[in-house]
């Protein structure tokens, strides 16, 4: 498709497999920029980013400096809450913990109105499932219930829904279809209150957050440009800053396509039973050779095997990951033997998850207002 840009529909089930070509084309810049930036805010740059997972940002730059000037910084994002809680949410998870203990704010969406909109989720249900699926999660893999704000959109009050009424009257038609694609209600709503979500927390009932980052898979980044949009263009009614952004490449499911609790068996979900995670992984699609005398001689593929994504995303120290990925690139550790390896990391840190997990279900409905119709 070249010359042609690529659109992304972030209701779709596209793959962004070109990152370097989403930078050009939208102007995200490399996340490398900030790295000195990091330090003089007195941070350094988290595991995901060190990698290249998280590998871009809009205006990240503008947070730490703020940060480094004393001034207060907030990270928000938001989860649909439409299935199972599993290792894709966890990245981003983990990166709220990361700026939490960087001394962010965290405010966390439960986007029910969007998964009731879009995807048709009984209201009821999308409610349940984000509190014991998602809020509890997030609690047992670190984030501070006390120093995090959960909310659910359709339970978030007056301001918050005047914004999103508001920007209807900033954006056209012709603007939202050239991001989105064809248009519904359902889309425009779901796209104006995300839009809400992003920028409330700069309203003072609300905290008055002027420097709120947005880490956000690149499936997101058309949300976050019509909210940049929205922010410049909300002048003579209320001051707002445009949010920053960071983006990571989402993990691929188990089958090397796209991760979704709509798709189980390539998915593994925090809260599997163990050896149904185990039977997963050992299925997984690796970027080994057809026979083990082939894989010896010419070494097997890590950028291109699933059990490697797991390592690195997850389960792996530098010098553990660098280890593996030498003895498969040099054909001296067969797939077989890499993935018992993953396992062992894999099943310690569910244990330990699930014995949290089970402390984070006591108290998660009491971090939350649930809606009340
Ligand atoms: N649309 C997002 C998703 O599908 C969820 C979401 C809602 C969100 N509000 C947000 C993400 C605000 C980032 C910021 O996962
Ligand atoms: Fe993947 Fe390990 Fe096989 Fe290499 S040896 S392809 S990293 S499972």
């Amino acid at each position: 498709m070249a010359g042609e840009e690529p659109r992304i529909d972030p209701w779709g089930t596209l793959e962004v497999k070109d990152y370097k070509r989403l930078m050009e084309v939208f102007g995200i810049k490399p996340i490398e920029t900030v790295f000195p930036l990091l330090e003089k805010a007195g941070m350094k740059p988290s595991v995901h980013m060190r990698r290249g997972i998280v590998f871009g940002h809009r205006d990240l730059d503008r947070v730490l400096e703020a940060r480094a000037r004393g001034e207060r910084v907030a990270v928000l994002t938001g989860f649909m809450p439409s299935g199972r809680f599993h290792f894709g949410h966890k990245l981003t998870v983990d990166q709220l913990i990361y700026y939490q203990r960087n001394g962010f704010k965290v405010f966390v969406a439960i986007a029910d109105a969007e998964a009731s909109i879009v995807r048709r989720i009984p209201r009821r249900e999308a409610v349940r499932i984000g509190v014991e699926e998602y809020i509890a999660n997030m609690i047992a893999l670190g984030l501070d219930p006390d120093k995090t704000e959960f909310y659910f959109q359709t339970a978030r009050g007056t301001p918050y829904y005047r914004l999103a009424q508001l920007f209807a009257g900033k954006v056209t038609a012709a603007e939202m279809e050239a991001i989105y694609g064809d248009l519904s209600p359902a889309k425009i709503m779901a796209a104006l209150t995300q839009a809400a979500d992003i920028l409330h927390v700069q309203l003072d009932e609300y905290g008055g957050y002027k420097y709120v980052v947005v880490p956000v898979g690149a499936d997101q980044d058309p949300h976050l440009r019509l909210t940049r949009d929205l922010a410049d263009r909300m002048g003579g009614i209320i001051e707002l800053e445009r949010p920053a952004s960071t983006y990571h490449k989402m993990q691929r499911g188990l089958d090397g396509a796209k991760m979704s609790s709509s798709r189980p068996d390539s998915t593994i979900f925090l809260t599997d039973p163990l050896p149904e995670a185990r039977r997963k992984l050992m299925r997984a699609l690796t970027g080994g050779r057809a026979t083990a005398e082939e894989q010896r001689r010419l070494g097997g593929v890590p950028e291109a095997c699933t059990v490697y994504d797991m390592d690195m995303y997850h389960l792996m120290s530098d010098e553990e990951l660098a280890k593996i990925y030498r003895d498969c690139r040099s054909g001296s550790i067969l797939c077989g033997e890499c993935k018992l390896i993953a396992w062992e990391r894999m099943k310690a840190l569910m244990e330990e998850h699930g014995s949290r997990l089970e402390e984070a279900r006591k108290i998660a409905w009491s971090v939350v207002e649930t809606p009340r119709f």
